[in-house]
């Protein structure tokens, strides 16, 4: 078997991982989670569950990974002994389910990209309406553009870590934080932006209903690449020296960060231009065109110059974290079934593909594809980011608390001692008791058992 590669350098650590953070989740999934959920109270409950259940989750998934050196599986099953290897079954199952929907969500924003360069997005908001409603309901092209999707993560993946997804992280990463900005302020200056900029920072206590909370949760985890063994594949790739709380800080930050950025350019738009905040998955591609048409009408081309910038980030932004998605599997069958990367991620590949394809029939031709009265896409969204990131999360958290070794957990979290250890005790004291008593309530609470 070939050396396992490392990450080259402190900071393309924590690029690659906030590469795999920093995605849809962010810029599609938070805007309209938050639209369908009410707005800022939404948001408030969303930071709390970051801090106070994020953080340390991602902590623990860094120490699984960073001591074990080996894939999800096999790491787990290094700290717990065998029977915890399901979490890192669960966990490379829940990621390949994921890489199946979001190809989809990713394959409309190639289309997009491809639709911006020639130039036909551009129309009042009732064609930018019709024309999603139009391209996503076709049989083929959508399913097309999902499938392809996953052939380029394919392609990155099956490269190895150093080359692919160190080189892309480094470069894009900045340049998506720079768009974002120009495009927030843009689209705080159309008329009526005020009640967008509203919706985001008033919390409306009264719309928070019982499904927020798990929502919020979903959200959070979903967003930070939380429960899938995604973080603790890639610690597996961590320096020994790497300040693991230090950098899950930094990362959940950042993350954060972009979601709140992401929300000052869809609702002050989507109020401005008239397209309801609860429009759900189709929310971003309904309303950013009217961004880029309205906020620089005065200069359309600097309009459609920045609209090819911003599709192709978001394609890229949606790359770094569907590579992260399809590494855990590759690895996994790499190391495992003894397999070359490149076949260990055909496997892959192939398996996604196909959950992409029956995921894009479903919001599109063939609607009857639903599940528990949902479309096979939301289902698989619900399914995951509500149901089995969750679950991921806790039953880690419920062995680095209890049973793994407490000296070995120290250790990796001191770098061995070199750290000062005084976040130790209130990191633990949360992994022990806080995330898995909040999990379990918000599971209860959201099944009506409280
Ligand atoms: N965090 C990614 C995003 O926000 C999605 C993701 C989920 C990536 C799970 C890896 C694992 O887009």
């Amino acid at each position: 078997m070939d050396k396992r590669g490392t990450f080259g350098s402190r900071l393309a650590i924590v690029l690659a991982t906030a590469g795999s953070a920093v995605g849809l989740g962010n810029i599609w999934r938070f805007p309209f989670m938050t639209g369908q959920n009410g707005g800022a109270a939404f948001i408030l409950i969303y930071f709390a569950c970051v801090l106070l259940l994020g953080i340390p989750g991602m902590v623990n998934e860094f120490i699984v990974g960073r001591h074990a050196q080996t894939n999800a599986a096999r790491a787990y099953g290094s700290i717990g002994g065998k029977r915890w290897r399901a979490i890192g079954y669960l966990g490379i199952l829940t990621s390949t389910i994921i890489l199946g929907f979001y190809a989809v969500v990713a394959g409309w924003c190639l289309q997009y990209l491809y639709a911006s360069i020639a130039g036909q997005l551009d129309g009042d908001p009732a064609y930018v309406v019709t024309y999603f409603k139009t391209f996503s309901s076709d049989a083929l092209k959508p399913c097309l553009w999902g499938v392809g999707f996953v052939l380029i993560t394919h392609l990155v993946v099956a490269q190895g870590v150093e080359k692919g997804i160190e080189r892309a992280s480094k470069l894009l990463m900045p340049l998506l934080l720079m768009l974002l900005l120009i495009l927030v302020v843009a689209s705080c200056l159309l008329p009526n932006a005020l009640a967008g900029i509203e919706f985001l920072l008033k919390p409306d206590f009264s719309k928070v209903s019982s499904g927020v909370f798990l929502e919020a949760l979903g959200q959070a985890f979903f967003s930070l690449s939380l429960g899938t063994a995604c973080l603790c594949t890639y610690a597996s790739y961590f320096k020994r020296d790497t300040n693991l709380l230090r950098s899950a800080t930094q990362i959940a930050l950042l993350d954060s960060a972009i979601a709140i950025l992401a929300g000052l350019m869809i609702f002050p738009a989507a109020f401005s231009v008239g397209v309801q905040p609860d429009s759900g998955p189709s929310l971003i591609f309904i309303t950013l065109p009217n961004v880029f048409r309205e906020a620089f009408g005065a200069m359309p081309v600097v309009g459609y110059v920045i609209s090819i910038l911003f599709y192709a980030l978001l394609v890229f932004a949606a790359l770094t974290s569907t590579i992260s998605m399809h590494e855990i599997g590759t690895a996994f069958f790499h190391e495992e079934l003894h397999l070359p990367r490149r076949k260990a991620a055909w496997i892959l590949t192939v398996v996604c593909s196909l959950i992409a394809i029956f995921c894009s029939l479903s919001v599109g031709a063939y609607s009857n594809l639903q599940l528990f009265g949902m479309s096979l896409l939301d289902f698989c969204d619900f399914l995951t980011a509500q149901l089995m990131l969750p679950a991921g999360a806790f039953l880690t958290s419920i062995l680095m608390g209890w049973f793994a070794n407490r000296q070995l957990v120290q250790g990796e979290f001191t770098n061995g001692g070199t750290l000062r250890a005084t976040f130790f005790k209130a990191w633990f004291f949360s992994v022990r008791y806080i995330v898995p008593l909040c999990i379990a309530l918000i599971f209860l609470h959201q099944f009506g058992l409280l």
